[in-house]
Parts: structure tokens; C-alpha cells; sequence
């Protein structure tokens, strides 16, 4: 029998395009389609497999897209319907695959689904969205964003309350009601039929709720994760699984339980992939992460492929969060670990945090800072836009892009961009990393280490997450370095904020 060809949604690396913050090709200071074109092959030359993009949709941008006035258009800001095509073969051509954002718990309040719906009690679509009656709020339930405000509003003309876990422009899908979630597979059949090869999944956990709207309780959340879930994922699973080629699901399931997590995953009919928050908003600490993988292996194990990130459009960059000296040792743990790498544009660059002074602050919930623009040239070079625009830049590019432009760093070996690009070859090139088993070994105190094997082939990896020299596993020694952190590895001793991949004998 011919062995079963890993598919590429686990061994190849995901790359999160923000794209109002990637490359401005227009011209009004908002990254768009074309830009994104344009500046592809960055991406590709990095070594990814495929990008993300955060929605392209038509959306009145009260979220910054994750608020969908219409599932099947491009807004106008990004571009065209005809862009998109272009982006997806272009993508193609230079071997990425290209997975949209699916957002299905919520639309706009501008969508046409809720204009129709709060028109009246009986309108046909008024059960496409969660509406009650009643004087105060059906229950508890908080919506994220703001100030533990009700995740209900109160909408005229009927007078009864909608459902928002977000922001009140953005009313709640009930996925209890079916014409719902086959309207919603059309719209994933309307992209998979242009040639999309994948979703992330937008707050996946959350399309399954409590239909009785009971209170969240400690130890069980009503209004998310509720066993409902699980059969709607399996639903849109099955919509993939109309088309050839290996079309792939990722959730953003943000629950930080990874014993919750892990059966969104081990199925085999449901997400194939999921991000794990756990992980994500871990501290920097060599024992916790160690722990937490650990555990996320054993509950993986069987039928189940992990997905890791450190960085994306939500949360402070690692190089803000944990500090620049180790960010390439985190990225050093994302991209070795057992499971598939997600990495965040400007991530390569080794970028931090933008300072967005209050004036300027454009975000509902203060995720302006992670989502700057990517600086591409230096502005000596490019104007103060650095070559993400040659306009007023909807957010702030970063204080530093004359050191940190891409094209400046692409011409430095000693770059975070040069070392992100040997890391993803390496990880290309080793088996035992993208494909490889997984172990845990015995540490000096402050380093997280572990074994990748692939038939026969030994990989360890060594993380110090002390700004101090630590002593590198017994296991290490004799192994052949394949890369560091460091410009000089020394033998038997890994320096501080050192991540190393040594081959062993
Ligand atoms: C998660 C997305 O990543 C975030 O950006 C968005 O605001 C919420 N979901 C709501 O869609």
C-alpha cells in the first residue's frame, strides 16, 4: 500500500494576513486585495503554506469586517469580487492555499437577514436571529467588548431584545434554526466554488448554544460550547467535503480548557484544526508551557492534530508580550512543536506593539497596537508610509520601520525575517519536525525541551526562557546543531533567551 501523503494542513505553516493592514495598492491608506497580491510572494518566500485573511466581506466595519453585511461581496475597501479571484489564482500560482475567515455566529445589523428580521415579529426571518420579549434582559449573558454591557438589545419597532455577543451591531445567528445554517453553507459553497481552500472559523464554539438561554454557571457555559456544537460543525465539514482537494476547517474555539478543546478536534468529522488559547495567553514560563503541552498531547494524541499560534489580530505581539529578546524563541516553539504553525503578518519582522496615542484609536476593544501596518520599505526610502501606502495610514506604522522594513531586513542575514525564513526551511526540510512524534525531556530549570522522531531521525529542540546561561539537555549532547537563536551556539550551554534544534546522533 502506498503510504498516506500527509496533507498539507499539517505539515505546512498558516500565515494570518490582516488585510486592511497588509499593503495599500489604492492608495487611500487602507490595505486592500490588490495589495495583498502585490506583496504575495513575500509570503511564499517565507516559506508558507497558505494565508488567512481576516474578512474581505461587505461590512459596515464596526469590527473591522468580523461585522458581515453581505457574505458573497468584497467591500468595496478591500476591492472586487474580481480581486478576489485574481488573489486566489495568484495565491495558486505561487503554491499558497487560501483560507477566508467565516464569521457564523453573527452578521452586521446591516446584513438584509436583520433589517428583514427586526422588522416585525412575523417576518419569515425573525427566528434567523435570537429575539425575546420582556422588560429587562432574557438573562445574564455578557457580551465581549465594553464594559460587562448585557449581550442583549432592545430594538424597535417590536420592542423585544436581540441576542449580541459582540457589539450590538452585530446581532447573533440562531443556529437552532435551519434554514440558518443552510443559507450559511451556501455562503461557504459560493467561496469553495471560487476556489478557496479552506475557513477560520470565527468564534466556532459559539454557534451552538443553550436554546432555553440559561444562565452561565461556574464549571458550564450556556451561551457557547453547548453540545449543539458539535453536529453544526460536522455540518460544515460535510460541506467541505463536497469539493476535491483537501479543503480545511480551523476554529477559532476560544475556550481555555483544553480537556474542552480537544473533542473539537479528535473526532475526525468535525474542525480539523483548532487554535488553542490555553497556549496562547500563556506566561513565559518554560514549566507552563511544557505542562500545558503536554497535556494538549496526551488529549491529542489519538486523532488529533494540534494548531499553534502565539500571535494574531487580537492579542499584544510576542514581541511586546514576552519581550523582542524572545521572540524568536517563541517562534522557535511554534514552529516545532507536533501541530501546525499559524503565524501573524509582521510577526517575521520581529515586530512589537504600535503605540496608538488615545486620538487615534480606532478599535472597539484596544487591538489597534497589534494591527499597524506592515512596513515593507524604509521610509528613507518609501515616505513615511513605508511602502505600505504612499497616503495617511489608517494606523500608525511602526517608530522603527527604517530598521525593521522587510526589503531592509531581507537584505540582512543576522534579520528576524532571515531567521524566520531559515526556520521554515528547516522545519520543510526535517520530517521529524513537521511530522514527527512528540516527547517532552528532562531540563535544566527555565528550559522547555523536546524530541520530534520521525522514523528513526531524532530532533530536539532546547527553549531557555531564562535571560541567563542554562545547561542543555543530557540528551543534546553529541547532537549536531541545525539552528539557533544565536549567531554562535556554545557546546553544551545554551545563553539566555537561546532557543537551539539539535539533531542527535
Ligand atoms: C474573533 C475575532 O478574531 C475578533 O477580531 C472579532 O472581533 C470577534 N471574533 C468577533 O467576530
Amino acid at each position: 500500500m502506498p503510504a498516506t501523503k500527509t496533507p498539507w494542513w499539517r505539515s505546512g505553516v498558516v500565515y494570518q494576513i490582516y488585510p486592511r493592514s497588509f499593503a495599500d495598492a489604492d492608495g487611500d491608506g487602507v490595505g486592500d486585495l490588490r495589495g495583498i497580491v502585490e506583496r504575495l510572494e513575500h509570503v511564499r518566500d517565507l516559506g508558507a503554506a497558505a494565508v488567512w485573511l481576516s474578512p474581505i466581506y461587505r461590512s459596515p466595519m464596526a469590527d473591522f469586517g468580523y461585522d458581515v453585511a453581505d457574505h458573497t461581496d468584497v467591500d468595496p475597501l478591500f476591492g472586487t469580487l474580481a480581486d478576489a479571484d485574481a488573489l486566489i489564482e495568484r495565491a495558486h500560482v505561487l503554491g499558497l492555499r487560501v483560507l477566508l475567515d467565516f464569521v457564523p455566529n453573527h452578521t452586521s445589523d446591516q446584513h438584509p437577514w436583520f433589517q428583514e428580521s427586526r422588522a416585525s415579529r412575523d417576518n419569515p426571518k425573525r427566528s434567523w436571529y435570537v429575539w425575546r420579549a420582556g422588560d429587562a434582559p432574557p438573562n445574564g449573558w455578557i457580551a465581549n467588548f465594553g464594559d460587562q454591557r448585557p449581550a442583549w438589545t432592545r430594538d424597535e419597532p417590536t420592542g423585544e431584545w436581540y441576542l449580541h455577543s459582540f457589539l450590538p451591531e452585530q446581532p447573533d445567528l440562531n443556529w437552532d434554526e435551519p434554514e440558518v445554517e443552510a443559507a450559511m453553507h451556501d455562503v461557504l459553497r459560493f467561496w469553495l466554488r471560487r476556489g478557496v481552500d479552506g475557513f477560520r472559523i470565527d468564534v466556532a464554539h459559539a454557534i451552538g448554544k443553550d436554546p432555553e438561554l440559561g444562565d452561565n454557571e461556574p464549571g458550564r457555559r450556556h451561551s457557547e460550547g453547548w453540545p449543539s456544537v458539535h453536529p453544526r460543525l460536522a455540518g460544515i465539514r460535510r460541506v467541505l467535503e463536497e469539493f476535491d482537494g483537501e479543503r480545511v476547517a480551523v476554529g477559532e474555539v476560544y475556550l481555555l480548557d483544553q480537556r474542552a478543546l480537544a473533542p473539537y478536534i479528535t473526532s475526525g468529522d468535525e474542525l480539523h484544526l483548532a487554535h488553542n488559547f490555553v497556549f496562547l495567553n500563556l506566561p513565559w514560563s518554560a514549566q507552563r508551557f511544557r505542562t500545558v503541552v503536554d497535556e494538549f498531547e496526551e488529549l491529542t494524541r489519538e486523532g488529533g492534530w494540534p494548531a499553534w499560534c502565539l500571535n494574531n489580530h487580537d492579542h499584544s505581539r510576542t514581541a511586546t508580550r514576552y519581550g523582542w529578546s524572545r521572540a524568536r524563541v517563541a517562534a522557535m516553539l511554534v514552529l516545532t512543536l507536533r501541530g501546525t504553525p499559524f503565524l501573524y503578518q509582521g510577526e517575521e519582522l520581529g515586530l512589537t506593539d504600535v503605540h496608538v496615542p488615545p486620538d487615534a484609536i480606532v478599535d472597539v476593544d484596544d487591538r489597534d497596537p497589534e494591527r499597524a501596518p506592515m512596513p515593507w520599505v524604509a521610509p528613507s526610502q518609501a515616505g513615511p508610509g513605508a511602502g505600505f501606502t504612499t497616503r495617511e495610514p489608517w494606523l500608525p506604522v511602526h517608530p522603527d520601520a527604517e530598521l525593521l522594513a522587510a526589503s531592509v531586513q531581507a537584505q540582512d542575514a543576522g534579520s528576524d525575517l532571515a531567521f524566520y525564513r531559515e526556520l521554515l526551511a528547516l522545519r520543510a526540510a526535517t520530517a521529524a519536525l513537521h511530522s514527527g512524534t512528540y516527547r517532552s525531556v528532562t531540563a535544566a530549570p527555565d528550559v522547555f525541551a523536546f524530541v520530534r522522531e520521525h522514523e528513526g531521525r531524532r530532533v530536539l529542540v532546547a527553549l531557555n526562557f531564562a535571560p541567563f546561561p542554562r545547561a542543555l539537555p543530557d540528551e543534546a549532547h553529541g547532537g549536531r546543531t541545525l539552528l539557533s537563536t544565536h549567531e554562535v551556539a556554545a557546546p553544551g550551554t545554551l545563553a539566555g533567551d537561546e532557543g537551539r534544534i539539535v539533531e542527535l546522533g
